[in-house]
């Protein structure tokens, strides 16, 4: 079994914090194990929960509309959560939930190892920069370590204030041109500046 499936297996079957006792599926994650872009939202919901796979409810849906909108689908990058198991009623994540769950996450980074890190609402944005604003931090890249967070707004938010879903899909468009900067232009770029080189 490969190191990613073990850690899968793992997660599935945690009890380290009471949330496993309530749960139906924990929530891994899903996507390319060597995406260059990562996706961290809060933890599973409802949907979530039933299905054992992230963002699969409404907020979900949003994401996938989000994705289709700059070229990319769910199997391009990977998507996990702070949090694999759904808290009760969809409250939101307790330091301790958040600290026992943390080995999980860091693993699935150090192995996916991916150079972009969209990090969804306060919860993924504060595992980076605590104590701070996500309204201020928001569609703005910055470092942290090897790596490129973008932080936005949960996709949920959206839901509950639909006058936040312009400001998404605006944050969300800056994507790509981030993307092409941090990681490189797609290859067929790659191999037509190449040639263009060569002719000289
Ligand atoms: N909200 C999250 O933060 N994660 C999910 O997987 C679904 C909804």
């Amino acid at each position: 079994m490969s190191q990613f499936d073990d850690l899968v297996q793992k997660i599935r079957g945690c009890t380290l914090c009471s949330l496993s006792e309530k749960r139906t599926n924990a929530v891994p994650g899903e996507g390319a194990r060597d995406a260059d872009i990562m996706f961290i939202g809060e933890g599973p919901g409802f949907y979530e929960d039933r299905d054992g796979r992230p963002f699969v409810g409404p907020a979900g849906q949003f994401l996938n509309e989000l994705l289709l909108s700059i070229g990319l689908s769910r199997e391009d990058v990977y998507i996990t959560n702070m949090l694999k198991c759904r808290p009760p009623n969809n409250r939101d994540p307790l330091p301790g939930e958040i600290d026992a769950c943390r080995p999980y996450l860091d693993a699935q980074m150090e192995m996916i190892s991916p150079k972009v890190v969209v990090t969804l609402g306060r919860f993924s944005f504060g595992k980076f920069f605590p104590g701070e604003s996500i309204g201020k931090a928001r569609g703005k890249p910055r470092p942290w370590k090897n790596l490129t967070i973008f932080p936005m707004y949960h996709p949920a938010a959206a839901l509950h204030n639909p006058r936040l879903r312009d400001v998404i899909l605006a944050d969300f468009a800056k994507l790509p041109a981030l993307a092409d900067d941090v990681i490189g232009a797609p290859e067929e770029a790659q191999e037509a500046k190449a040639e263009q080189l060569s002719m000289f």
